[in-house]
Order: C-alpha cells, then sequence, then structure tokens
C-alpha cells in the first residue's frame, strides 16, 4: 500500500485538516509567520495526523473533535522537532536546514513555545480538555523519555529494557494520543479509546525502532543526518544487543571509544561496521516486527472497512518506510 492508497479514505479530511492546520500557525510577528511559513513549506509525512483520522473514521464519521485532535498533535509535534534540533544541535530536518541552524537556537525555542501555546489555546478555545488530556500525557512521557536517554547516555548502562521504555515514552506516547484521540473524537466508549491507545504505543515503538536502524543508513535518502546517535552516546536497540553479546573485552572497546574517540569518525564507522556485521540491525528488525504484530493483533476485535484496511496500511508502512 503506498502513502496515498493509505490516505484515500481521508482525503477530504486530510486536506481539511491541512488548511486548518495552517491557520493555527498564523502570527501577526513577521518574523514569526516566516519561520512558521518555512515550516509549513517543508512540511514532514504528516503519519501522526494520519492515525489520527484512520482511528477515528474505523470507528464512525470524523468530526469537528478529530481535527481539533489531528492540529493539536501535529502542532505539538512540530514543537518537540524544532526543540529537539536544538538539543540535538542538529543542522538539517526534514532535507533542509533546521530552524536553529537558520535563525539560531534562542529564535527556535522561542518557535517551539509558540507552537506549543498554540496547540493548547486550540484545545481550550474549544472546550476539549478530553483530548487535551490525552495529549499533555503524551508531551509528559515525551520530556520523561529524552531525559530518561540523556541520563542514560551519561552513564552508558542501558539494557534492552530501559531501551524499550524510552522509545515507548519518547516516540509511542504521541502515537498513542493519536489513535485515542481519534477514537475520543468520535465515540464514548472508554475500552475502545483504551485499546486505540495500546495500538499506538505498539506502531509507535516500531516506528521509533525503523527510525533507530536508519541512523545506521545513509543521510541523503532519509532527509537528516546518519550516524549522529552514537556520536551523540544515544545507545540504541542495534548497539546494545551487539555489546550484549560481543565478549566482555570488546564491550570495554566500544564503551570506550563512544566515550572518548566520539569524533573520530575512522573508529565511529569501525563500531557502525561492527554493529551490522555482529546483526544488530537484524535483531532490532525482528523486534520491529514483533512491535507491529501486536498492533495489528490489536486491531482483531474492529470490524472490517476500507478506513481500517488503510490504518493496516499504515502500521505497515511505519516499518517498511524509506524516510
Ligand atoms: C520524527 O518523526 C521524530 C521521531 C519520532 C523519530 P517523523 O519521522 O514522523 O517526522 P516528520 O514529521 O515526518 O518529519
Ligand atoms: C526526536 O527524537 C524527538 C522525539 C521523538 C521526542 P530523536 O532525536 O531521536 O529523533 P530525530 O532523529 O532527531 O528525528
Ligand atoms: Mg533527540
Ligand atoms: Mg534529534
Amino acid at each position: 500500500m503506498t502513502v496515498d492508497d493509505i490516505k484515500k479514505p481521508v482525503k477530504e479530511e486530510m486536506a481539511l485538516f491541512e488548511k486548518k492546520f495552517k491557520s493555527a500557525m498564523k502570527s501577526d510577528v513577521a518574523l514569526l509567520d516566516k519561520i512558521t511559513h518555512y515550516i509549513i513549506k517543508r512540511k514532514g509525512k504528516q503519519l501522526r495526523p494520519l492515525f489520527v483520522f484512520l482511528s477515528a473514521k474505523m470507528i464512525a464519521p470524523v468530526e469537528e473533535g478529530t481535527y481539533i485532535a489531528a492540529s493539536l498533535i501535529e502542532l505539538l509535534h512540530t514543537a518537540t522537532l524544532v526543540h529537539d534540533d536544538v538539543v540535538d544541535d542538529a543542522s538539517e530536518r526534514r532535507g533542509f536546514l533546521s530552524i536553529n541552524a537558520l535563525w539560531k537556537n534562542k529564535i527556535a525555542v522561542l518557535v517551539g513555545d509558540f507552537l506549543l501555546s498554540q496547540g493548547l489555546l486550540l484545545t481550550t478555545s474549544k472546550n476539549r480538555i478530553d483530548l487535551l488530556h490525552l495529549v499533555s500525557k503524551a508531551v509528559k512521557a515525551m520530556s520523561e523519555g529524552e531525559l530518561l536517554q540523556m541520563e542514560k547516555s551519561r552513564k552508558m548502562d542501558i539494557t534492552e529494557e530501559v531501551y524499550y521504555k524510552i522509545i515507548k515514552q519518547k516516540t509511542a506516547s504521541l502515537v498513542a494520543a493519536c489513535c485515542a484521540t481519534g477514537a475520543c473524537s468520535v465515540t464514548k466508549n472508554k475500552e475502545l479509546i483504551a485499546n486505540m491507545e495500546k495500538v499506538g504505543i505498539y506502531v509507535g515503538m516500531a516506528f521509533q525502532i525503523k527510525d533507530d536502524i536508519f541512523d545506521y543508513g545513509f543521510s541523503n535518502e532519509i532527509g537528516k543526518p546518519t550516524g549522529i546517535d552514537i556520536k551523540e552516546r544515544k545507545l540504541t536497540l542495534p548497539l546494545i544487543y551487539v555489546m550484549n553479546k560481543v565478549e566482555k573485552k570488546q564491550k570495554k572497546l566500544i564503551i570506550n571509544t563512544i566515550k572518548k574517540d566520539q569524533q573520530d569518525s575512522k573508529k565511529i564507522n569501525e563500531i557502525i561496521s561492527m554493529v551490522i556485521n555482529e546483526g544488530g540491525i537484524h535483531y532490532a528488525e525482528k523486534k520491529m516486527h514483533y512491535y507491529k504484530d501486536l498492533a495489528l493483533k490489536q486491531l482483531d476485535y474492529l470490524p472490517s472497512s476500507p478506513s481500517k484496511e488503510a490504518f493496516i496500511g499504515l502500521i505497515n508502512y511505519s516499518i517498511n518506510r524509506k524516510k
């Protein structure tokens, strides 16, 4: 299934969403307007709004709340990425220069804050505390996940279990919010909403494992720099697996290289080759499929429909995507 196939059942909804999203980005401050324009022109894959609309439409026709949820989530996601590039000191995003690279860190931090508050206002002005509650839970988890990741990269003692906790918090929580708010915008059935939240957790974890595998690939294909996780001492699944598998002496060598020589591209490339040769990517792919299957299984009880088919396509796309 291509992205166009996946979008088909919610094509009109996505088009209307884009209009609403654009207007939610507007500001009278010229500099801000220039930057949000730049962001809109280089939009991402918009997978999160797709998760929102398909989650809703699998259950019942889309309502106003569905648009509010999709806009809120894409605003927060965009804010997170703008902030993330400051935190990671990244110069590229979506194949173009990042906001911090073009306008400096201080401006990027404030633009992120602006997007975040626009999201908050969008829900409070429409009295949708229910949606805001689901999304706020995710935003809180995202910050916790990022900080846990930082703590672990300082000590370099991350286990596979902690890795799953991190990706669940920093990425899957927002995908869970997409699925839960999508459902919440069209039904009051608590069990159904909770089930959709679970779907989002599983597919979100598979999505992040895919992203971590990308870091071992080629930058020009995915629109952001690669090989930077190791340089940032961020230990992800392929490397965690290999570190637990090789002899103690070799593990020490890896840790020492990452601690002392993380700017030495040659040494970092050696670690990357080792991860690939020792089956780290293969193992991560296996786990990614495991979580994808859990997500798919969680959908069994829902009646079949074009939206459900597309949703299944979206789950598969999350792990088969090329960027
Ligand atoms: C990037 O998310 C952040 C992660 C969770 C890895 P996406 O890959 O969905 O970003 P865009 O919105 O398509 O650029
Ligand atoms: C992106 O995290 C932001 C969140 C998931 C909260 P990363 O730093 O791991 O992702 P990229 O590689 O910059 O997109
Ligand atoms: Mg980051
Ligand atoms: Mg980053």
